[in-house]
């Protein structure tokens, strides 16, 4: 029996194709239900079991080769493109479809081009992180009710160790290290315990900023936002500020752009007052400063932090935030022309 697999090895191992129909009967003479292989198996079954191990082996190389031999046959031979054999070099090959980048790239690379004008450098740090830079040192006292505010994710059993909630935990990170002057933003993946909605999702991203130098003021945080806002939406957006709460920043404030859909006039995207809601803001609280060995009384600094999935949707007039993580080729490929 050996000697007859040797023997059809060589004659598949012979065979040349000149079409498709050619394969397929080659296949159908091996692999068919009543073909070549069905037959050595039969066989194999009447053997003795001390031949089985050698035979059985050399059964199912065959059956590889053979399996192989077809692939590589049929992928010289794409006859929608070459037409069997007889190969036409000159026509087109079959078309490559182009990725595009995914929306929040495009809008994060866009912030980060956009800061990085205004002199800012790029930092990151850890997704897993401790109490002390996401919460502690940026001045959540204990068990105060503002670390509710963003529902943290724990690392089972250890309440010291949680997902970061935001970024701001990479520019502790930078306070820690670097010298003064600091002038940075942190792009970075984020993780709140929250349902999932078209508004919410339980993993986003994030830009935060951070500058810290002598007289630093609320006048340059607002001047740079409005920049910031401007490159990116286009000249004509206005900018407000609303006063609000932030345990690191004080003051703070909410910041609003224009509604770009009705121009400020009030439409149903932006519930009729004209203003969206993107990015929150303030001074640095001089505990934070302290906490992190700068002298509050010589340095000030403000901070911003913003989701990217929220600038995006307002740059793109895109309804459900989930949109962003389904990968569904037909929503990321309306921004091929985006970058
Ligand atoms: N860290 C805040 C958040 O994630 C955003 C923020 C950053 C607000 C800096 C003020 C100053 O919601």
């Amino acid at each position: 029996m050996l000697h007859t697999i040797d023997k059809i090895l060589e004659e598949a191992r012979q065979f040349k194709a000149e079409s498709k129909d050619e394969i397929e009967q080659f296949r159908i003479k091996y692999l068919g239900k009543k073909g070549t292989l069905s037959e050595l198996f039969r066989n194999f079954k009447e053997l003795p079991v001390e031949e089985k191990k050698e035979v059985g082996q050399k059964i199912n190389q065959l059956k590889q080769f053979i399996s192989e031999k077809i692939e590589s046959l049929l992928s010289g031979i794409s006859e929608e493109y070459r037409g069997d054999l007889h190969q036409d070099l000159t026509l087109p090959g079959p078309p490559v479809s182009l990725g595009a980048r995914h929306p929040i790239s495009v809008v994060r690379n866009e912030i980060i081009s956009i800061f990085g004008r205004l002199g800012y450098t790029i930092s990151e740090g850890p997704e897993i992180e401790d109490d002390w830079h996401v919460f502690s040192s940026l001045n959540f006292p204990p068990e105060h009710p503002a670390r509710d505010m963003q529902d943290t994710f724990f690392i089972e059993k250890d309440p010291d160790i949680l997902l970061r909630t935001h970024t701001s935990s990479v520019q502790v990170r930078v306070m820690e290290k670097e010298s003064l002057p600091i002038r940075t933003i942190s792009p970075g993946r984020v993780f709140r315990n929250e349902a999932i909605s078209a508004r919410a999702h339980c993993i986003f991203h994030q830009v935060e900023g951070l500058y810290i130098d002598e007289n630093v003021s609320f006048a340059d945080l607002k001047q740079t936002l409005l920049y910031f806002a401007r490159e990116i939406f286009g000249k004509q957006v206005e900018i407000r500020l609303r006063p609000s709460y932030f345990p690191f920043t004080e003051p703070s404030a909410e910041m609003d752009i224009s509604c770009q859909i009705c121009g400020g006039k009030g439409c149903n995207v932006c519930k009729y007052t004209g203003w969206l809601e993107i990015l929150g803001c303030g001074m640095v609280d001089p505990n934070v400063l302290e906490f992190n060995g700068i002298d509050s009384k010589k340095y000030t600094g403000f901070a911003f932090g913003m989701g990217i999935e929220r600038v995006a949707m307002l740059k793109y007039q895109v309804k459900d935030l989930r949109l962003y993580f389904e990968n569904d080729i037909r929503f990321l490929e309306q921004f091929k022309a985006a970058y």
